[in-house]
């Protein structure tokens, strides 16, 4: 069987380290850290299955372009990768499926949208309604921070069209977890639960960043707290896109905020986490290759089961991430931290070649370090030695992934 993987990123490398154990993968035009990368159009290629890594191109309709070609794809066509795309569309969508989720208005207009703002719980919460790379959400106890990007955001000087529109929502407090379910159309069936650790520096202060580093399974998210999330959030919201005609293969993440009243949907992305893909993948001990497939082909008979060990995964940052990463540095140590026993993979990510063929960085998150160990503490462990391993002029990492819940 043969696999196709779009994309360049950490997840992608940990999409294909997957993949690859039972079928033969393709990367494109994935990246020099990670084998058989190929810059070609996917369009171009043929193979059993075409998984479908970032948001971008899903929203951008590649999975309708290759489907019309014939091909079997996991990845939601434009359609229902508005649920990323648009989050007014998907808040709507959440009202309408009956899903908790944080109250919100849509605004285009700064007067309503700042007299809306002032009647919102504290934390203000302001979000552009397209992509913006991770960096469109803004969480701050200040009101003159919050007007000032409600009128950044609407006039298109913080991130362009993207933030023409936005919504502002109820600013809620609570433990967040992720949860990914892969779904084929009307069936879906719940990977692992993910902790995810957003913020730039350690206990959790400084900017919101794509993810620092990640770990799983997560102790206190039970079995059951799982069939709650897809019962009350993920099936409503399948059979809400089925009225709405759409007809959605791939995987849901939901980021679920757990508030005193209970768990609510922060957010939905129609693309594996990263880096959460870095620590749930490797752990599912069924094959990935037949799960996607199943799924792509809408007929899920897979339920997944994963390995007892605990994975958690350091991501090694540029200096200046997530605001102006300082790229071009020389990056050392891949094979030293491969070497060390217990780690599962480093995950490349922003990597580039030089003249001289060496790796050099070439974005703000540029390597995974993936460890398993029997326990949290003994994982983290793992990944740490790893992560201690590479190095680069201003690298920067977190010091506390995996340090709660041990
Ligand atoms: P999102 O991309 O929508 O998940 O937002 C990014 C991050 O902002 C989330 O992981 C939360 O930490 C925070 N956030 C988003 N929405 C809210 C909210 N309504 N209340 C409090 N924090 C939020
Ligand atoms: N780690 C968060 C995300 O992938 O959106």
């Amino acid at each position: 069987m043969k696999s196709v993987v779009v994309g360049s990123g950490g997840r992608e490398h940990a999409l294909s380290h997957v993949l690859k154990r039972d079928s033969d993968v393709i990367v494109t035009p994935g990246n020099p850290g990670i084998p058989n990368s190929k810059n070609i159009s996917p369009l171009e290629i043929d193979a059993d299955l075409f998984v479908i890594g970032p948001e971008a191109p899903l929203v951008a309709g590649i999975a309708d372009k290759l489907r019309a070609q014939g091909k079997l794809v996991f990845g939601p066509g434009a359609d229902g990768a508005q649920l990323e795309g648009s989050k007014a569309w998907m808040k709507d969508l959440l009202v309408e499926a009956n899903v908790p989720t944080a109250k919100h208005g849509t605004f285009t207009e700064e007067e309503p949208a700042i007299a809306f703002l002032r009647e919102m719980p504290l934390p203000y919460v302001i979000k552009t309604d397209g992509l913006a790379a991770g960096k469109g959400v803004l969480v701050t106890h200040s009101l003159q921070e919050a007007e000032s990007a409600i009128r950044n955001y609407l006039s298109g000087e913080a991130f362009g069209n993207a933030g023409k529109k936005i919504v502002i929502e109820e600013g809620m407090s609570g433990n967040e977890i992720s949860i990914l379910a892969i779904c084929d159309g009307e069936k879906a069936v719940a990977l692992s639960p993910a902790q995810d650790y957003k913020r730039l520096l350690d206990n959790d202060e400084g900017p919101n960043t794509g993810g620092m580093g990640a770990y799983s399974p997560v102790p206190g998210v039970s079995e059951k707290f799982v069939q709650k999330i897809m019962k009350e959030a993920i099936q409503p919201t399948l059979r809400t896109l089925i009225q709405r005609g759409i007809d959605y293969r791939g995987v849901l993440y939901a980021g679920i905020m757990h508030t005193k009243n209970g768990p609510k949907i922060l957010e939905y992305n129609v693309r594996f986490g990263d880096p959460e893909a870095q620590v749930v993948l490797p752990r599912i001990k069924t094959s990935l290759f037949e799960l996607l497939f199943e799924a792509a082909s809408g007929d899920l008979q897979t339920t997944p089961e994963f390995i007892k060990e605990v994975l958690v995964t350091v991501v090694c940052a540029s200096e200046g991430y997530p605001q102006a990463p300082q790229t071009g540095k020389i990056i050392t140590g891949i094979e030293e931290a491969r070497n060390i026993s217990g780690i599962e993979e480093v995950f490349c990510a922003g990597v580039a070649t030089n003249e001289h063929n060496e790796l050099i960085t070439n974005g703000g998150r540029v390597i995974a370090v993936t460890g398993k160990g029997s326990t949290h503490v003994r994982a983290k462990e793992i990944a740490y030695a790893g992560a201690e391993k590479i190095s680069w002029e201003g690298l920067y990492k977190r010091k506390d992934i995996a340090g709660a819940g041990q």
